[in-house]
């Protein structure tokens, strides 16, 4: 059979630390299916850009096409580092890759795994699927300032929804609503408000519910799913919303659910035109980066959902079942390194 073939981006701050970790892990589960695997690495960030002044060449994004699947760590220097513009590696490498290769489902599951504390006192049975857009939105970089720095200074950061793009994310969402047990599908929006981009993604959702009557479709605006997020988040089975709105609901999902340590995700081209990219949820957390302190679980779940994209299904619940034993184990005072985590979860692939 011809070998899986992966391109590997570690990063800045954790991302080496606990990509090293995941791919211990993913070695080990393919090792044990009999599937071959070629890794190779990409040195691409917020460091890198600082020795190389480059962010993402083409070349470079050219090779990746070659590629299976990414497995991608985390970008980004502390926020108060005067030495990289903030957002220049978030815009023109990781929001680069998500859009030049088309990533416009970006899948990030939250389950309340046994073992793990909630900060909630009643959580509930929490096991959900947000199905961010990640292709648009305010994301795109349509805007621009005038009058910088001066008391008449206006910005503008305008969201971009196509029809197209919500349509098929909002598709998405429902074929995934219905493979699920519960069948229910929350977008999330605020058209109260934003009534050009709201109503489009309300239209989008009635005329796919149509195809779809097996789902039942509930609405929340945003800061009313907040609220529900954290007293009532067994309510939710899959949520759609854009890309904005999906990164700060995943933040409050990954805590509420023990933490953004355990917080997987998936940009995923589910037309397969190019390769999908797997990532934790967080970012390269300089305040623990270099230390042993990441929990690199985010990383690993992330590349069992790479495995599943790929259709190794095997090795995929090989490393989710693996995971799920050393979480129900964990005891809340007894801190375990990066490495020693990466270790427990792959002896018990
Ligand atoms: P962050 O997610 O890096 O960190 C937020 C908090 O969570 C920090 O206290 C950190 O220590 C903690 N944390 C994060 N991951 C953890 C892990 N695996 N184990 C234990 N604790 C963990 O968010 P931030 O501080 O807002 O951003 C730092 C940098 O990362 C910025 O440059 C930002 O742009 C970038 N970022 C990148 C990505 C990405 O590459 N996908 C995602 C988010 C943020
Ligand atoms: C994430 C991050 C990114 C996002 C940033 C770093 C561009 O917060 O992956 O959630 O906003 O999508
Ligand atoms: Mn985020």
């Amino acid at each position: 059979s011809t070998p899986m073939n992966i391109a590997v981006i570690p990063g800045d701050g954790i991302g080496p630390e606990v990509v090293a970790e995941a791919v211990k892990v993913l070695e080990k589960a393919v090792s044990a299916e009999d599937i071959e695997l070629q890794l190779t690495e990409y040195k691409l960030g917020a460091e890198h850009w600082l020795e190389s002044g480059e962010t993402l060449p083409d070349a470079t994004l050219q090779a990746l096409r070659g590629h299976d699947a990414i497995l991608f760590g985390a970008v980004g220097a502390a926020p108060g580092d005067t030495r990289i513009p903030s957002g220049l590696i978030e815009r023109e490498m990781l929001l680069k890759l998500r859009f030049s290769l088309d990533h416009y489902v970006n899948l990030r599951p939250s389950r309340l795994y046994q073992g793990v504390a909630s900060p909630l006192a009643n959580p509930g049975p929490i096991d959900f699927v947000v199905v961010r857009e990640g292709t648009e939105g305010p994301y795109v970089g349509n805007g621009g300032a005038l009058r910088v720095g001066t008391a008449q200074e206006v910005a503008t950061e305008v969201s971009v929804n196509t029809a197209y793009g919500v349509e098929r994310v909002v598709r998405d969402g429902f074929r995934r609503a219905s493979a699920r047990p519960r069948k229910k599908l929350t977008y999330v929006h605020k058209h109260n408000v934003l009534v050009y981009a709201g109503h489009l993604w309300k239209r989008t959702v009635e005329a796919v519910a149509a195809e779809f009557p097996d789902v039942a479709v509930d609405y929340l605006h945003v800061d009313a799913a907040m609220i529900f997020l954290v007293t009532d988040p067994a309510r939710f089975d899959v949520i759609v919303t854009d890309n904005l709105f999906g990164d700060i609901i995943t933040d409050l999902a990954a805590a509420v659910t023990g933490g953004i340590g355990l917080a997987a995700s998936g940009n995923i081209n589910m037309d397969r035109t190019a390769p999908s990219m797997f990532e934790p949820v967080h970012g390269s957390a300089p305040d623990i980066a270099g230390q042993q302190k990441a929990d690199p679980t985010a990383a690993i779940l992330s590349a069992a959902l790479l495995l599943e994209h790929l259709g190794y299904d095997a090795a995929a619940r090989r490393v989710e079942h693996a995971v799920i034993a050393d979480i129900s184990q964990r005891s809340p005072d007894a801190a375990r390194s990066t490495a020693a985590i990466g270790d427990a979860i792959c002896a018990a692939v």
